[in-house]
């Protein structure tokens, strides 16, 4: 292989091989952002892989290294994101690497992390190891929107999760909703909430609905169930409440009626904030390590998150059903808008079938808040 001129296509299959390791912590490594890497050895034959499981476990790079030991050396090493040049609660992986000898280093991308951005890249030039960047560097950039994002807003991302039938109802006149989407779309919101670090609710949704919000055991520890509410008027018997399969976030505002508080069962946090605008309650959860939230909650919220820029992603579940009724219930309250020029535009949508229902995904334009 020439060292000066190398294959692109052959970086890509690897690196395509990196980004599939790596998805296999998919909502286990928060704070830390999905990596993934595989060592070559200096005639490219495969000789270690590895991706960094969850945070305080081994980054990616010394687990393909490790793995390929002294045949790394003179070889190339593939990883979805810059190496770190730090210590943090692991040693820098850019020495690691030096120590290894290889010879080459292919990075997808830069980590905007300040610690590391760029100068793991320098740190492994300047000791004379080839870098190659770039490499499916949006495919990288997709895989760890969460991470990017919380890195340079401080707050996580945010998906809005909802299902409605064919006339984009929620629910019908009288306020029944179970079950709009099939039982295939649901085991899929399951394994959803396991790539998430916590799921938000509205009172108005416990009220009605009494939801567990779990990935069914899917993800160990299952995610943070949030219950955000202005009143504390809730049920004291919630399922949320019992804290044995899932921690419990109770977060209120200023307002709420605090003596309630005494009346819920022991086991869930209680969290007062400021207000109960979403974004405070989601500067709160990204100190609770949190690169990406799942909205589970009704319209109230829900439009309320879109408008303080809360939500980046959708994920909308369609039934091949029609609800009718003037007064039923829609995914959205009132967003404001007044004219056709100012509502929101989704960009990147996608659609699939689950069992018998369509998943829609799109992201939202980033809202300036
Ligand atoms: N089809 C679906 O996918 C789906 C999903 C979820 C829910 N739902 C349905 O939605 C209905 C409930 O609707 P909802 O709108 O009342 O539920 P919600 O949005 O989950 O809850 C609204 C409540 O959240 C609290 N809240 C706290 N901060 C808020 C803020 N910044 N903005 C707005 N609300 C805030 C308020 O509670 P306080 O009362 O404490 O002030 C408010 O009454 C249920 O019938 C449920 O079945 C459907
Ligand atoms: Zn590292």
């Amino acid at each position: 292989m020439n060292k000066t001129e190398p294959d692109l296509s052959f970086w890509a299959h690897w690196m395509h091989r990196a980004l599939q390791l790596a998805y296999l912590a998919d909502g286990s490594t928060s704070p830390n952002p999905l990596v993934g890497a595989v060592a070559l050895d200096v005639a490219g034959k495969l000789v270690g892989e590895g991706f960094h499981a969850r945070a305080g476990f081994p980054h990616a790079e010394v687990e393909a290294l490790d793995q390929a030991g002294v045949k790394a050396k003179g070889g190339t090493l593939v990883v979805t994101l810059e190496p770190c040049c730090h210590q943090g609660r692991t040693a820098p992986c850019t020495e690691k690497i030096l120590r290894s000898g290889v010879s080459r280093v292919v990075v997808a991308m830069q980590d905007p992390d300040p610690r590391v951005s760029g100068l793991g890249i320098s740190r492994l030039r300047e000791a004379g190891v080839e870098v190659l960047t770039g490499l499916l560097e949006k495919e990288a950039a997709f895989q760890n929107r969460a991470y990017i994002f919380r890195v340079r807003t401080g707050r996580p991302w945010g998906i809005l999760k909802w299902a409605m039938s064919l006339d984009g109802r929620t629910g019908l006149p009288s306020g029944e909703s179970k079950w709009i989407s099939g039982s295939r779309a649901r085991s899929w919101v399951h394994k959803l909430r396991a790539t998430c670090d916590a799921v938000i609710v509205g009172s108005g949704t416990i009220r009605a609905d009494n939801p567990l919000l779990t990935s069914r055991g899917i993800s160990e520890p299952e995610p943070l169930r949030v219950a955000l509410t202005r009143s504390l008027n809730l049920p004291f018997d919630a399922q949320l409440w019992d804290v044995k399969v899932a921690k419990t976030l109770i977060a209120y505002g200023p307002d709420a009626l605090k003596d309630l508080l005494a009346k819920f069962p022991p086991g869930p946090e209680h969290l007062a904030l400021d207000s109960t605008d979403p974004l405070e309650l989601l500067n709160a959860l990204a100190k609770k390590n949190c690169n990406r939230v799942l909205w589970e909650c009704g319209p109230a919220l829900a439009a309320s998150a879109i408008e303080m820029g809360c939500v980046q992603e959708l994920a909308i579940f369609m039934a091949p059903k029609l609800l009718g009724g003037v007064p039923a219930m829609t995914p959205l309250a009132n967003l404001g808008y007044t004219a056709m020029n100012q509502v929101l535009f989704v960009s990147d949508c996608s659609v699939k079938t689950i069992g018998q229902d369509w998943l829609f995904k799109m992201l939202l334009p980033q809202l300036e808040v």
